[in-house]
């Protein structure tokens, strides 16, 4: 499977805010991407858009050359949030909610949850309270809620901006892992520069709802194709 999803010339407005002013990607499953910018730029506003969770306010969400509506877009995509509501039961059901909803029957439920499960490192976990696990454990639960549905376009948002280092980075090879097995597009939001350049294949810089800079990590952090993103790298930008 080889997804290919462009944004084009993208933007939203809340009233008076100019939250996106007309992004455009064009990106494959090929490489992970990562989307870095200071708090408020833009990022989240753009993953809801297309994990089709709000309307662009002009453009459009193309996916495989097909314009996508919010609602077919939903269909396609999941995201992952910096805190996920865990439901009030066990791993297996946070898990098996997508493909009850779709109508998968209990063999093959059980045979998906079991995957994802064992693909995040929670086997074993399946009657665990979910609620009650730690919050990298939840974290991984929420992965695995979101790609057990196998969904085209997979979105990160901020996913281990609450945890430690060192849970940040079990969920950091977790995500690896799920790219190279599900093949789907992944869009990974981070203020984290450490974490874009240690999982992407491409980074764009989003700065005031503008994409200011995209290249691999290398070009990226040796050659910043403008001063406010040299100034990002090295830290000088207010958070
Ligand atoms: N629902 C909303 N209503 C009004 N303004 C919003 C809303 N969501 C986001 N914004 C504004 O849009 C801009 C981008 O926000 P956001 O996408 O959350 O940035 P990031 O995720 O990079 O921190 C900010 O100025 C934010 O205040
Ligand atoms: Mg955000």
């Amino acid at each position: 499977m080889r997804g290919r999803l462009n944004v084009k010339e993208v933007s939203k407005t809340y009233d008076n805010i100019i939250a996106l002013d007309s992004i455009s990607l064009d990106i494959t499953s090929e490489k992970l991407v990562s989307l870095v910018g200071v708090n408020g730029s833009g990022k989240t506003t753009l993953l809801r858009i297309i994990a089709g969770l709000d309307e662009p306010t002009k453009g459009n969400v193309i996916f495989n050359n097909q314009i996508l509506k919010a609602q077919n877009l939903r269909k396609i995509a999941t995201m992952v949030f910096q805190k996920n509501i865990m439901f009030d039961n066990n791993v297996f059901d946070n898990v098996a909610f997508g493909l009850k909803i779709r109508d998968f029957n209990k063999e093959e439920t059980e045979s998906k949850v079991e995957k994802a499960l064992i693909s995040v490192g929670l086997d074993g976990f399946e009657n665990r309270k979910a609620k009650k696990l730690s919050g990298g454990e939840q974290q991984r639960v929420a992965l695995a809620r979101a790609f057990v549905i196998e969904p085209e376009i997979l979105l990160l948002d901020e996913p281990t901006a609450n945890l430690d280092p060192s849970n940040s980075l079990i969920i950091e090879q977790f995500i690896r892992k799920i790219r190279k097995e599900n093949g789907c597009v992944v869009i990974l939001a981070t203020h984290n520069l450490y974490q874009a350049k240690r999982l992407s294949g491409m980074i764009f810089h989003i700065h005031a709802g503008k994409i200011l800079d995209a290249a691999n990590p290398k070009r990226f952090f040796k050659k910043p194709s403008n001063q406010i993103t040299k100034k990002f790298i090295n830290g000088e930008l207010q958070f």
